[in-house]
This record gives structure tokens, C-alpha cells and sequence, in this order.
């Protein structure tokens, strides 16, 4: 009998998977049965990731490099993961940087490779997939957002205008494609322990934990969780949501 929430014999495509929250999705993914590609700009981690992966699962894990903010990248891969992986069922749009300062000194190019990557990665990506998965009448497509992108966070003017961008991109794509089996949905995390946090300051650090009712600061693993779970097909009534994962924090 199939396993409640299998994703055996499908398919995935993680961004910034190479570390941090990717990596622990296509970890996850992988755990659940799917072949997953992970999708970096940095081939030397992607590589071994994709090699652990293979370690643990048995489950073929493939490294791609990609810059998803640039369509021909973007396009270069998604063509190799469809060669080397058949299809393409499950795409997490996972990759994204901070580039924070207050609005008076931030730089315009940190607000353009902020919206470019996070937002318009996003995009790319998406773009690239949504008429194979149309085709197929199958697809899941989950993109990770922020808590910022919902409360809004001073000296993160790209940053949480990038993440509120994607909520809205969620919601309009899973209207665009509803109808033929694919499922768009985001994931909020709250304050998770990766390289991303690790140089914040520390009054932030102690703010943030005392906002959390769960007392923890977020593993990469409990947003991993969340993913594979909209990534699976028993999922299939849930899209255009926003799943915050982060222990209470907003709401
Ligand atoms: N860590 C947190 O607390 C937190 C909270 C909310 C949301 N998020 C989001 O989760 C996602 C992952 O964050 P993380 O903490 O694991 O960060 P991370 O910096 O550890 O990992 C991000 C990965 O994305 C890759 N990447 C960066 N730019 C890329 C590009 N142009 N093309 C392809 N890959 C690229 C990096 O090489 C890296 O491997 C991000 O979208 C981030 O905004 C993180």
C-alpha cells in the first residue's frame, strides 16, 4: 500500500538548495521518495549535497547550477533537470538573500538583486515549468516566502517587499493553473537557525525569540516538513495559502 504523503515517483527541483532550509528540503523530499535537483549558484556545496543525498535515501539527487535570476540560466537548467530527471512534478522556489539597510542609505542595486532573486526568481522558475506541468496535469509549486513579507520589517524595505511579492504571485498563479492540477502554495517561515540568521544581532535574536510563543528558535527541518507536505498529492484541495511556520510568532 502507498504510504500516507509518499512522494515516490515524482520529481523535484529545489533552488538554493545547496545549504540551510534547501538543503533540508531536498533532504526531506528525497526521504519521502521523490528525485530531487538541487538547483545553487554554488556547485561545490550543490554537489555534495546532492551526493549525501544519494548516500542516504538511495534516491537519485542531481547538482544543477543556476542563477535564478537570469532566464537563460534558469531556462539552461530546467531543460538539463527534464533531461536527466524525465519530468518534472514538485518545484520549490526556495533560493534568496538579504541585503537589508534603512531606506535612506540602502543601495538601488541591493534592492534590485533582492527583488531580482527572491521575486523574480520565482518567476523564472515558474515560467519555465508551467507549461510541462499544464501538460502533465500535475504540478506542485511551492515558494518560500517570510514572515517579513506579512508584518513588514524595518531595514528590510527589498526584502519583505520581495516576500510579499511572492504571497501575491502564489495567489495568482494558483488561479491560473488551479484548473489543470497544480497547486501554488507559500511558506512563511519565522526566525530560522541558518547562515542567513546567524550574523543578526543579538537584540533582534532576543526579540524574535520572545515574540515566539513555541520558545525555539526554527530548525530548517520544521520548514523542510511543511514543504513535503504541500508537496505531496494528498494536498491536493489546499492552494493560493500562505502556511506560516513559525512557532506562533504572527498571527
Ligand atoms: N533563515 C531564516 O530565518 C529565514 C526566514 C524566512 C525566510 N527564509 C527564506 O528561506 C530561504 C532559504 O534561506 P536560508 O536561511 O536557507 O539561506 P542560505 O543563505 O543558508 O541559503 C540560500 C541558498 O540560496 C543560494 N542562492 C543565493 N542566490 C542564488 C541565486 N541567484 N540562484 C541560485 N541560488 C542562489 C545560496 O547559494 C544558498 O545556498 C530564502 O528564500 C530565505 O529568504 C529564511
Amino acid at each position: 500500500m502507498r504510504q500516507f504523503l509518499s512522494l515516490e515517483g515524482r520529481t523535484a527541483i529545489v533552488t538554493g538548495a545547496a545549504r540551510g532550509i534547501g538543503k533540508a528540503i531536498a533532504e526531506t523530499l528525497a526521504a519521502r521518495g521523490a528525485k530531487v535537483a538541487v538547483v545553487d549558484l554554488r556547485m561545490d556545496l550543490a554537489e555534495e549535497t546532492a551526493s549525501e543525498i544519494t548516500a542516504a535515501s538511495g534516491i537519485e539527487a542531481i547538482a544543477l547550477e543556476a542563477d535564478v535570476s537570469n532566464r537563460e540560466s534558469v531556462n539552461a537548467m530546467i531543460k538539463s533537470a527534464v533531461e536527466k530527471l524525465g519530468k518534472i512534478d514538485i518545484l520549490v522556489n526556495n533560493a534568496g538573500i538579504t541585503r537589508d539597510g534603512l531606506i535612506m542609505r540602502m543601495k538601488e542595486a541591493d534592492w534590485d538583486m533582492v527583488l531580482d532573486i527572491n521575486l523574480k526568481g520565482a518567476f523564472n522558475c515558474s515560467q519555465a515549468l508551467a507549461r510541462p506541468m499544464m501538460k502533465q496535469r500535475y504540478g506542485r509549486i511551492i515558494n518560500i516566502s517570510s514572515v517579513s513579507g506579512v508584518t513588514g520589517q524595518a531595514g528590510q524595505t527589498n526584502y519583505s517587499s520581495s516576500k510579499a511579492g511572492l504571497i501575491g504571485f502564489t495567489k495568482a498563479l494558483a488561479k491560473e493553473v488551479g484548473s489543470r492540477g497544480i497547486t501554488v502554495n507559500a511558506v512563511a517561515p519565522g526566525f530560522i537557525e541558518t547562515v542567513l540568521t546567524h550574523d543578526l544581532p543579538e537584540e533582534i535574536r532576543e526579540m524574535s525569540m520572545k515574540l515566539t510563543p513555541m520558545g525555539r528558535f526554527g530548525t530548517p527541518q520544521d520548514i523542510a516538513n511543511a514543504v513535503a507536505f504541500l508537496a505531496a498529492e494528498e494536498s491536493s484541495f489546499i492552494t493560493g495559502v500562505t502556511l506560516q511556520v513559525d512557532g506562533g510568532m504572527v498571527m
